[in-house]
């Protein structure tokens, strides 16, 4: 067992973390941001920007596809604010635009991508549901993403239909997102009755258990952590209130990983794997 440290801080950062009108994005910005597509300027935090890339590659996206929005700081969120009230008024903004302080774009975890054409709308970009944009958001959970904000969830999300803008959360959260139709508000709830070391939820991937389960950290400035690091394993915050842990235990409790390099394994070498097998 390996003891993990977890500062109170860590409760606002990680790919998992809950932004929207209720939560605001209390973070100066991402610690790493790198660029994605053939546009130097749109910038996501680098493991989502990995990801995104080798999605594209598998369908040659970025020859159809454009990275529209990608990391905004606090004040282009501002300006995308005000110049959106000014020109389509407020009930339009509240729709397709979240307050500065609220947006996923501030995370480097969002995109907004759109099809590749001379007019290309910033705020509603067309990403319609056929033909290379279908094919790619069929496959983007594979990759850790999901479509943030559906139609039939405003109520949920707050914000309007979006088919344009896509989330990061990793693998293999954007699976079982997707699997059971949810919001990534929805999905925080689901995973809150999963408590750490009482009652994970628990899926197969290949090989792996993977257990999923929530731990409190509410008041407490530093959260003690006892972890088997015979598997791989990730940390996220949620953003208001605790941690979601994800370890990739073996199938069987009694086999370890020998091999060192799994033990270091993200969600882009295991997306490496089960992508190897599609292609067998
Ligand atoms: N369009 C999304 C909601 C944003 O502004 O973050
Ligand atoms: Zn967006």
């Amino acid at each position: 067992m390996k003891k993990i440290l977890l500062s109170h801080s860590r409760i606002y950062s990680g790919s998992l973390i809950l932004v929207n009108s209720k939560y605001s994005f209390s973070q100066h910005a991402p610690d790493v941001l790198t660029s994605v597509g053939r546009q130097k300027d749109i910038l996501m935090e680098r493991q989502a920007a990995v990801l995104l890339d080798k999605l594209m590659s598998e369908i040659n996206g970025w020859d159809f596809i454009v990275p529209v929005s990608g990391y905004r700081p606090f004040e282009e969120q501002q300006k995308i604010w005000d110049d959106t009230v000014k020109t389509d008024g407020i009930e339009f903004a509240r729709k397709y635009v979240a307050y500065p302080g609220h947006s996923e774009h501030q995370t480097g975890l969002a995109i907004d991508l759109g099809l590749k054409q001379e007019k290309i709308d910033f705020i509603c970009p067309e990403f319609p549901y056929h033909g290379i944009c279908q094919k790619f958001r069929e496959l983007a959970a594979d990759y850790g993403f999901i479509e943030r904000y559906p139609s039939e969830k405003e109520a949920v999300t707050g914000i309007g239909h979006e088919p344009w803008h896509f989330r990061y959360v990793g693998v293999p959260h954007a699976k079982i997102i997707k699997q059971n139709a949810l919001t990534l508000e929805e999905y925080m709830d689901f995973i809150k009755v999963h408590t750490y070391n009482a009652n994970p939820y628990i899926i197969s991937i290949g090989n792996r258990r993977v257990h999923i389960s929530y731990l409190n950290a509410d008041n407490i400035s530093r959260t003690i952590l006892n972890i088997n690091e015979n598997c791989p394993y990730s940390i996220s915050g949620n953003n208001s209130d605790g941690f979601i842990i994800t370890e990739w235990r073996q199938l069987h409790e009694n086999q370890t990983d020998t091999d060192n390099r799994l033990r270091a394994r993200t969600d882009e070498e295991y997306l490496t794997d089960s992508h190897k097998k599609r292609r067998a």
